[in-house]
């Protein structure tokens, strides 16, 4: 897949693919948008709890899951993190990101970086004593998740528009029973449609305020 580095607005990088005119991150910032879906509305909603288990869609960059580990409400959570790609990044892609804003100040964000991208594939790791990943290089489409395993589901897809049928009532039905009752799905996409097949596949959906530059995020509850 050919994808190429752009900066978006509040500094950070993103890639974009040109054939499928996508971005990974929102254009209006891919840092500020990780933190506002998945950290503050998804992550930060189980303070509480002294380990979360995290199911995410779409690996890419390595950013939601580097923000996982730092930005949690307590340093002492455990963090079961399990992604999903189909088309990871090559090493000399991953090796070129730069996060100036994280990783200039804090040394730690790019050894946990590296370490993120340098994780064997199909085995869970302990990259920290906080924090288990397993990444599996799979389709979404053929996955088949275990029941009630995911407090929480960072449902980072390409767009609908892009990928209709990774947005479908069929991919979140699979998403509601991997979900624990109680558990949330968070995605930037907030689309009729996309909340529509949500709810057919049983899951309860608000539109809760975006990130700068996106008016509403979704942010699903199974109950
Ligand atoms: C919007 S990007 C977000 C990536 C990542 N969360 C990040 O912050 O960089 C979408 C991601 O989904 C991956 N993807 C696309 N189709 C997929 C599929 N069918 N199954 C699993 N992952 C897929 C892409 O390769 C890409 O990494």
């Amino acid at each position: 897949m050919k994808r190429e580095w752009v900066v978006t607005k509040d500094g950070s990088p993103s890639l974009f693919v040109p054939d499928l005119n996508q971005n990974y991150h929102s254009h209006h910032g891919a840092l500020q948008e990780s933190r506002h879906v998945f950290i503050e509305a998804g992550l930060k909603q189980f303070s509480s709890q002294a380990e979360v288990s995290i199911l995410e869609i779409g690996f890419g960059t390595g950013l939601n899951a580097l923000l996982s580990h730092f930005e949690k409400a307590k340093f002492e959570q455990d963090i079961h993190y399990h992604s999903l790609e189909k088309y990871p990044l090559e090493k000399d892609e991953w090796q070129s990101i730069q996060w100036p804003t994280l990783f200039d100040s804090k040394p730690e964000y790019q050894l946990f970086y590296r370490a993120l991208h340098q994780a064997p594939w199909e085995l869970e790791t302990a990259l920290s004593p906080n924090f288990k990943l397993v990444k599996n290089n799979c389709d979404l489409k053929d996955f088949n998740p275990v029941h009630n395993r995911y407090d929480l589901i960072y449902f980072d897809a390409f767009s609908p528009e892009a990928q209709p049928k990774l947005w479908s009532e069929a991919i979140f039905k699979k998403m509601q029973l991997a979900l624990k009752p109680g558990g949330y799905l968070v995605s930037y996409c907030v689309k009729g449609s996309v909340r529509r097949a949500m709810k057919a596949a049983g899951l309860e959906v608000a539109k809760i305020p975006g990130p700068p530059g996106k008016r509403e995020m979704a942010r699903a509850l199974k109950p």
